[in-house]
């Protein structure tokens, strides 16, 4: 047993330590200034205060990127200084966002002991490496990220720190070999658990879905199955959980092994950078491929965010977690007793609330970020919530989880296809899908991004959009000059939200147009980026008529597209012809 001593360490604040939807990201380059983490670490400490934090048990693990290590040793050191007894640390210090949340609800330490919080380190689907971005956030009691109320006293530390502890004399752990070491500090015992990072989330998922029927289509010679880490920590969980558990070929895996800068990929599962999967399912503009799988999936650096693909087929994330909704009863064992109720973030498609209409759940329309469905579920209203922005989960933990969402997937194919494996013909997920619209109608959905755009200019349009809505008519002049084709608008506003179970209300949560056709434009600014600003624009039409549902979703909104565009002055206050990214 080695012994520690706490020194205490004169620092100055940093400006611009203030977390953001997902906690603190920043390039690498400014995380590594001697005491830049240590500020952030002591300020969160502080912001719990000494009852959450002498004797707790701490998560802290991540996706594995670039710094990772390094933080991992300095989090440990300064948790041991400031009281914590023990530090649970996946191997290698490899844990999915999902995975953390998961740990933190479920593991139970040989000692009996339960976490109480965790360090992520992430910054979940930017690029990693030493010229890209790191992350941390800080997860409470429930698995779920921390509340605004946290943050913000965060931040408010991060402003006059003077001083950090962090253990002196407590060697560097060896985190890639499983095992309890004990230490022994001025305040009694501190012990550092390296654990398997898969073996907690896999017992939960195990406890959700029907494993044996996911493993029977896995193995069924009809089916066929990709998945694309894009290098990020999911590829570690799916090894174990798709080829090891559920019989999945090895081949079947594509950039599963975690780096440390994603292969230099932006590890973000869109039909732009899951660029290996989206050609192995046959979707790829450039190159033609003879016999893509039936089913593909992507996960992002962090492994909460999801795409899915069918056989030259993308599955709008909108349109999954209606999908989800409307079918987990029957497919997945967890909600066989029925949904408490589903929930959507504002930009996200109406597809989901049609479900909720028709099965007669409690809906909810939640701003961009998950802490809010986080609230509905630590109150038992909200069992499946879903993001257009790729992340879908449950109330089985606090975060969303990109595996999870595989395995729904999975669990439906297995549902719809129980009499199908030997003789009859497989349901493809295209077929799921095409199903789906003709019950419930279908949801156009296309969503543009401008990446890294000057922020001045990004506010411009924005407070240009708002200006434009105090005339509905005048708006709708403009769009009969602009395209006689599109209805017109009839409300326009920026989102507000309050919270059912908290009663906080939260502005300015995104520009809204809404026509009378069920259509919508939505404007936002994205919480996410680490330089300059990236401008988000959502364009939806729903279509109930099931003749015209098989369109092309570029062309069936291209008239929407124009009139956000030229209404928005988009290239006059970007300077972009183009977006980045488009969804
Ligand atoms: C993170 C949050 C999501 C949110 C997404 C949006 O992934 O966890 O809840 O939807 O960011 O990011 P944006 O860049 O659009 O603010
Ligand atoms: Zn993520």
């Amino acid at each position: 047993m080695a012994n520690f001593k706490v020194s205490r360490v004169e620092t100055t604040p940093f400006e611009g330590q203030k977390p953001g939807t997902s906690g603190l990201r920043k390039k690498v380059k400014v995380f590594i200034q001697p005491h830049y983490l240590q500020n952030f670490v002591q300020a969160t400490f502080n912001a719990l205060g000494a009852d959450r934090v002498e004797g707790a048990t701490l998560v802290v693990s991540g996706d594995g990127r670039y710094y990772s290590k390094d933080a991992i040793q300095i989090i440990t050191k300064m948790a041991a200084a400031n009281g914590v007894r023990r530090v649970w640390i996946g191997q290698n210090g490899l844990l999915s966002t999902p995975a953390v949340s998961a740990v933190v609800r479920e593991r139970v330490g040989a000692d009996g002991s339960k976490a109480t919080g965790a360090f992520i380190l992430t910054a979940s689907h930017n690029p990693g490496g030493p010229h890209e971005d790191f992350g941390i956030k800080y997860n409470m009691e429930n698995g779920g990220p921390a509340p605004e109320g946290i943050t913000n006293k965060i931040y408010e530390n991060t402003t006059t720190i003077n001083e950090y502890l962090i253990a002196e004399g407590l060697p560097d752990v060896d985190i890639s070999t499983t095992g309890v070491s004990s230490f022994e500090g001025p305040k009694g015992k501190f012990d550092v658990d390296v654990f398997d990072s898969t073996s907690d989330y896999l017992k939960l998922l195990k406890s959700i879905f029907d494993f044996p029927a996911i493993q029977k289509l896995l193995s069924s010679p009809k089916f066929s199955f990709c998945y694309d880490a894009l290098h990020g920590v999911a590829g570690v969980h799916a090894k174990r959980i798709f080829v090891e558990e559920l019989g999945a070929n090895e081949s079947s895996l594509v950039n599963c092994v975690p780096k440390e800068d994603f292969g230099g990929g932006h590890p973000d599962p869109n039909l732009t950078y899951a660029k290996e999967l989206v050609a192995r399912m046959g979707l790829s503009k450039t190159h033609s491929e003879p016999n893509p799988p039936e089913f593909g999936a992507a996960a992002d650096g962090d492994g909460d965010r999801n795409m899915v693909l069918g056989k030259r087929f993308f599955v709008t994330p909108s349109d999954s977690v209606a999908i989800i909704a409307a079918n987990a009863v029957q497919a997945i064992p967890y909600f066989s007793g029925g949904l408490k109720g589903v929930a959507r973030s504002m930009p996200t498609s109406a597809a989901l609330d049609i479900v909720a209409k028709h099965l007669n759940l409690k809906f909810f329309e939640v701003p961009t970020g998950w802490k809010f469905f986080g609230n509905l579920m630590d109150a038992g209203m909200c069992s499946i919530c879903g993001e257009e922005s790729f992340g879908t989960g449950s109330d089985h933990i606090r975060e969303k989880d990109g595996i999870w969402a595989v395995l729904a997937w999975l669990s439906i194919l297995a549902y719809k296809n129980k009499d199908n494996l030997g003789e009859g013909n497989l349901v493809s997920v295209e077929d799921i899908v095409r199903q789906h619209w003709a019950t419930y109608g279908r949801h156009y959905y296309t969503r543009y991004d401008y990446e890294n755009v000057n922020a001045d200019g990004a506010k411009d349009l924005m407070v240009h959009l708002v200006k434009l809505q105090s005339s509905i008519d005048e708006v709708n002049t403009l769009i009969k000059g602009i395209r006689s084709d599109v209805s017109n608008v009839v409300h326009a506003d920026e989102f507000e939200y309050k919270d059912p179970v908290d009663g906080s209300v939260s502005k300015h949560q995104g520009i809204r147009y809404l026509f009378e056709d069920g259509s919508r434009l939505v404007f936002r600014l994205s919480g996410t980026g680490s330089e300059g600003a990236t401008i988000r624009l959502y364009i939806e039409q729903y279509e109930k008529d099931s003749s015209k549902i098989g369109r092309d979703s570029q062309e069936a909104l291209a008239p929407l597209v124009e009139v956000a565009l030229k209404l928005s002055k988009m290239q006059e206050y970007t300077s972009r012809s183009a977006p980045t990214v488009i969804t």
